[in-house]
């Protein structure tokens, strides 16, 4: 094993994901990123992964499927060797204001954001506790923190990520093992590039920098949270938000 552990990051294709294998690669980190959609995006950041010289395994998994969640833990650590960081990223939003809400939307975002971190965390923890070595960031959201409209089933999921990561931290933290979350305002990613502009406009005016956020700069805490450099803080949840929430 080299200096970096491998890490495997879930919804690496593109977005935050994306530059989170970006930048983990660039400090020649072995990356497993799984995605939903097999396409070019995949392709690309793969592609890219590689020419940084780090090791690189990429392929689609759906986090939803427990068995798939496993197989390719179990395929990732064939290719690359045992996994040392964890980072859960994938995720969707279905927004819809509660009186006009799905039932199959909500099941949609609880069992991707949610249960997706919940099978990754699954399939890891035994691991990591065995190798007294490990280190997990999962992704929320401002809005799993203070609510937002037209996102109940969101911030719910969010939320319950909040609540999933500092149980771990405190079940893992006798093996070494540290558990983070970061909370992310408003990016700009594909996820975001589905807003109204009148959204986006209402969205600039409350945040105190004035600006969206850009994916690298969720990667720079991610990267931090997973580094040596933060070997002393587990069960803690950081804003990347500009100041959306002061
Ligand atoms: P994105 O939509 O650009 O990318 C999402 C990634 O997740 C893609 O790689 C996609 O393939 C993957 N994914 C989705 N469903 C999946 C599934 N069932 N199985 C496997 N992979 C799946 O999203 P973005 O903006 O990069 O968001 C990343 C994370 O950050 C998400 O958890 C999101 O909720 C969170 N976040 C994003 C914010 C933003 O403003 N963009 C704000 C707060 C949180």
């Amino acid at each position: 094993m080299g200096e970096y552990p491998p890490a495997l990051v879930t919804g690496a294709s593109r977005g935050i994901g994306r530059a989170v294998a970006l930048r983990l690669a660039r400090q020649g980190q072995p990356v497993a990123g799984c995605f939903s959609t097999p396409g070019e995006a995949a392709e690309k950041t793969a592609a890219e992964v590689a020419e940084l010289g780090a090791p690189a395994y990429f392929a689609p998994c759906d986090v939803t499927d427990p068995d798939a969640v496993e197989a390719f833990v179990a395929a990732a650590e064939r290719e690359l060797g045992p996994i040392g960081c964890l980072v859960n990223n994938a995720g969707i939003t279905r927004d819809s204001p509660m009186v006009l809400a799905k039932r199959a939307d909500f099941t949609a975002v609880m069992e991707t954001n949610l249960g997706g971190t919940w099978s990754f965390c699954r399939a890891m923890a035994f691991r990591f506790m065995k190798r007294r070595a490990g280190v997990v960031v999962n992704l929320s959201s401002v809005a799993g923190i203070y609510g937002n409209h037209a996102q109940t089933a969101y911030a719910a999921s969010k939320a319950g990520i909040i609540g999933l990561s500092r149980s771990l931290a405190k079940e893992l933290a006798p093996y070494g093992v540290r558990v983070n979350v970061v909370a992310p305002g408003f990016i700009d990613t594909d996820m975001t590039g589905a807003l109204t502009d009148k959204t986006r406009d209402k969205a600039r005016a409350m945040i105190g920098l004035g600006r969206f956020g850009q994916p690298d700069d969720v990667a720079e805490m991610v990267e931090f949270l997973l580094s040596e450099r933060a070997s002393y803080v587990t069960g803690q949840v950081f804003q990347v938000d500009g100041g959306i929430t002061l």
